[in-house]
């Protein structure tokens, strides 16, 4: 037997020594995880009195804000727990000064590995089942729904209903009807948010996306675009209204007189026209009430005529405004307006030079 090996039989041997930096002290690790159990408490209690939610206008809302205090009673002692325990190994555990010994060797220790196994697979199940109730709950089919067809495009959101054959740039709804949403976009991938119902919903170009909710608040919100999708981006948000019944259908029929040209058929309503198909999203003109800024200014263009407006709708790239880059505007309004459309544009245009 050479001398090592003598040495490491003695030391194999020997009971174990007891660790000297926690000697004499009992309990130790009962004492951490009570001190990890008191920092939880508290930082739930600082979680819950946060007020995490914008205003709660629709029958999901409770839902969802209950699931999300849930995760959060949940989560917060998980995190809580792991850094009481680094935290208090790392300073009570802390090597003295001048000590070069290794620490006792441990092979790990079953019954610990189960029980940090079990608890969070538990956790996490239950959450997940919990979510899908919810979900479920809220994407159920209602009774008298009303649906709504939702269009984002570069950089303004449409609405449109079907049920009364009229599109809008106001997102109107009357309380406690049950609406069904249908998402689609024109060009690139947006996001219809409206916080004060929880709902969210990408519009992917080529699908349809479905989203249901009940406004159960009358109030004036906010929806937002929630994907970022170009230079406008953070302009495309337009106004939601929600009203009692009797007052959306006052709304309805306002609308549908204003779209009926005002009383005269004939020519297109050029500032309808502006607003409706999204140069209001992109460019500022004071006749029109429209203050974006992707665009350049349309009402101060300086010396131009008919010709240059008509052809900066219909070829936007052919003169683009120093400053401004190509391709931003969409290159469709060609075909996508009539030719009276684009004439009376033109001439709405031409008449709001400041
Ligand atoms: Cu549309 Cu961001």
């Amino acid at each position: 037997m050479t001398e090592r090996e003598r040495v490491e039989a003695d030391e194999a041997k020997a009971p174990p020594e007891a660790d000297p930096r926690i000697a004499g002290e009992k309990h130790p690790v009962a004492r951490m995880i009570g001190i990890g159990l008191l920092a939880s408490l508290v930082g739930i209690a600082i979680t819950l009195s946060i007020d995490w939610f914008p205003a709660n206008a629709s029958t999901s809302a409770t839902k969802i804000d209950n699931l999300y205090d849930v995760l959060l009673i949940c989560s917060v002692p998980v995190f809580v727990l792991v850094m009481t325990i680094a935290i208090y190994s790392v300073v009570r555990f802390r090597a003295k000064p001048g000590d070069m010994g290794d620490g006792p060797p441990i092979h790990g220790n079953t019954r610990l590995e189960i029980v940090w196994v079990t608890i969070p697979f538990i956790m996490v199940t239950t959450l997940a089942i919990y979510g899908w109730i919810t979900l479920d709950d809220i994407e159920a089919k209602q009774k008298n729904e009303m649906v709504v067809n939702v269009t984002g495009q570069q950089f303004t959101w449409t609405f449109e209903y079907p049920s009364e054959k009229l599109e809008t740039k106001e997102l109107v709804l009357p309380v406690n009807r049950p609406i069904e949403f249908k998402i689609r976009s024109k060009d690139v991938i947006h996001s219809f948010w409206v916080p004060q119902f929880r709902l969210k919903s990408d519009a992917v170009p080529g699908l349809t996306t479905k989203i249901r909710v009940t406004p159960d608040k009358v109030g004036n919100y906010e929806a937002v675009c929630a994907e970022l999708c170009g230079l406008g981006h953070s302009t495309m948000r337009q106004f939601v209204r929600v009203v009692p019944a009797r007052a959306f259908q006052t709304w309805i029929s306002d609308q549908k007189k204003a779209a009926g040209g005002g009383g005269g058929g004939g020519a297109p309503n050029a500032e309808q026209i502006f607003n409706s198909v999204g140069c209001s999203g992109c460019h500022t003109l004071a006749a029109a009430g429209a203050t974006a800024k992707v665009g350049p200014n349309l009402g101060k263009l300086g010396d131009v005529d008919a010709k240059f407006i008509r052809t900066s709708i219909e070829d936007p790239n052919a003169n683009v405004t120093k400053g401004y880059k190509p391709n931003i505007m969409p290159q469709d309004f060609k075909t996508k307006l009539s030719k009276e459309e684009i004439d009376a544009l033109v001439k709405y245009l031409l008449g709001s030079q400041e």
